[in-house]
């Protein structure tokens, strides 16, 4: 795991969005794992400015979402597939039906959740995986006590969760309580894995997420095990990390990291 520290939110996610797009250029047929919420807004944003501006080219690029909530419908404006298709499908040159999100409206979640498996698998597994996390130290929407070796398959949402979520919906009794959300087993699956943080609220779990025990009562502790993970933060994030001083040095003297300083 290495971990970087940026002076704020944005130049945080500009630097996802950096990392995002020299894996998007070194393979233009880049399996791209995508997660919501408020700080990856900034990401998206970025990345559609380099679309713009740059050209980066989404053609060939296929996604995959880590979560989606079960039983609102794509048009509603709290589902995720509304959120993606509103802050990047829809502003960037990639193909529709190369987007994919589990499916919260399935009959049969069960065997929802198993096709999403075996999707991931024909299209090679997912080569970069962003993930953010929630106040509980929840990855998608893993909620503690997520075995670390989960799959995809449907959660219940802990009160805690609801509670932050429901604020993003017009009508808050309109939040569903249950959702489909890759396992903690599935993100770990990921070939490369970037975990963006940005606030002062999320100072204390990324702390306990990348410095603490792990244990499957913060699933974002799993990271750990992972061989390439990233974890961006901003100041506001990194008060509580213990190693910052080394953090920083490996940022300032890795020759991995020239071109972002
Ligand atoms: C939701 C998503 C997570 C996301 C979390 C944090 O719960 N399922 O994938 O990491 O929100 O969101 P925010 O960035 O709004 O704090």
């Amino acid at each position: 795991m290495e971990l970087v520290i940026q002076p704020d939110a944005d130049s945080a996610a500009r630097l996802v969005a950096l990392l995002i797009a020299k894996a998007l250029r070194e393979k233009p047929h880049l399996v791209l794992g995508l997660a919501t919420g408020r700080t990856m807004e900034r990401v998206y944003a970025h990345l559609v400015r380099m679309h713009k501006e740059q050209g980066l080219d989404f053609s060939l690029c296929r996604t995959f979402n880590l979560d989606e909530y079960i039983g609102i419908p794509a048009s509603h404006p709290g589902s995720y597939r509304f959120y993606m298709n509103r802050h990047l499908f829809s502003q960037i040159n990639i193909d529709p039906r190369n987007t994919f999100l589990p499916d919260g409206m399935a009959c049969d979640t069960q065997s929802a959740c198993r096709h999403y498996e075996e999707l991931i698998a024909e299209f090679g597994g997912i080569d970069l995986q962003l993930l953010g996390i929630g106040a509980d130290g929840h990855i998608g929407f893993n909620e503690s006590l997520s075995a670390l070796r989960s799959r995809t398959r449907e959660k219940a949402l802990a009160p805690s969760t609801i509670a932050v979520n429901r604020t993003l919906f017009d009508n808050p009794a309109e939040m569903p309580s249950r959702a489909i959300t890759m396992g903690v087993g599935t993100i770990l699956d990921a070939s490369n894995i970037i975990l963006l943080v940005t606030g002062s609220t999320k100072a204390e779990i990324i702390a306990k997420a990348v410095e603490g025990p792990i244990t499957s009562m913060v699933s974002a502790t799993a990271l750990q095990l992972h061989p390439r993970c990233r974890v961006v933060v901003d100041e506001h994030a990194a008060t509580r990390l213990q190693a910052q001083e080394y953090y920083r040095w490996i940022f300032a003297t890795e020759p991995e990291w020239a071109e972002y300083r």
